[in-house]
């Protein structure tokens, strides 16, 4: 399995903080953001990467993760010129994956978890996708999971009115099909290619699987939450 990090975005929840810089270059503990979903993927075997993030940072995204080595992986890197949504930076990753299935990171999810066994959960899947969740507090900041029995029946991007307090969090894996799927959608109300539309499209064909992610993790895309990922990481050791 490869691994795709999407780190585009203009981060305008963290403004002024991310007003000359990359969301993803804040520092979270003693690294930058980067760093965790990088290592979640390292850890977890994956040591093909392939990094998109926006022409304005592209230059410091480099300077910073350079070839990988120093990193256990390799880096491919590609430029996401409009901020077009995460289903729009998906497919950019389309050659890049070639034959392989992938696992796709927001670059702005923190976690301490290992995902080891939820990249060989998705491994012994014959086809599709799995999804992780994880039950929140404010699910209306979420992709959230309608869940009949052991299925998810659907997927709600921001629901005022949430079904569960399961979010879908920022660890997605897919088979090739994915990038079919993203061909053939149209954008949202708010412009932006869905990641919420792709997984939908997965449960409709019956494809979709989900684990439960054990173990801390905030996302850090607002002011709130990065001061949470802060928390989180801070008495622990770092991980380069
Ligand atoms: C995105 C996704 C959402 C998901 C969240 C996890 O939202 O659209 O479904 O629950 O990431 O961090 P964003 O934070 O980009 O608004």
């Amino acid at each position: 399995m490869k691994g795709i990090i999407l780190a585009g975005g203009k981060g305008t929840r963290l403004h002024p903080l991310t007003k000359v810089t990359n969301k993803h270059l804040l520092p979270v503990g003693r690294e930058p953001m980067i760093y965790n979903p990088i290592t979640r993927m390292t850890r977890a075997g994956i040591t093909e990467i392939l990094v998109v993030t926006s022409t304005e940072h592209m230059g410091e995204i480099v300077n910073l993760l350079g070839s990988g080595k120093e990193f256990g992986c390799e880096f491919t890197y590609r430029v996401q010129e409009e901020a077009k949504g995460i289903a729009h930076a998906l497919a950019l990753g389309e050659q890049f994956a070639g034959k392989e299935r992938v696992l796709v990171i927001l670059g702005d999810n923190i976690t301490t978890a290992d995902l080891g066994e939820h990249v060989r959960a998705f491994e012994k899947q014959e086809r599709g996708a799995r999804i992780l969740l994880k039950k929140v507090a404010d699910p209306e900041r979420y992709g959230i999971a309608a869940i009949d029995e052991k299925r998810i029946i659907q997927i709600e991007e921001k629901p005022e009115k949430p079904k569960s307090d399961y979010a879908v969090i920022g660890y997605y894996m897919y088979d090739g099909e994915v990038f079919d799927i993203i061909r053939g959608m149209k954008p949202s109300a708010r412009g932006e290619y869905e990641i919420t539309a792709v997984n939908n499209a997965y449960v409709e064909r019956g494809t979709l699987t989900y684990g439960v992610l054990e173990g801390p993790w905030t996302d850090a895309g607002t002011f709130e939450s990065w001061q949470d990922a802060n928390r989180m990481l801070i008495g622990e050791d770092r991980e380069r």
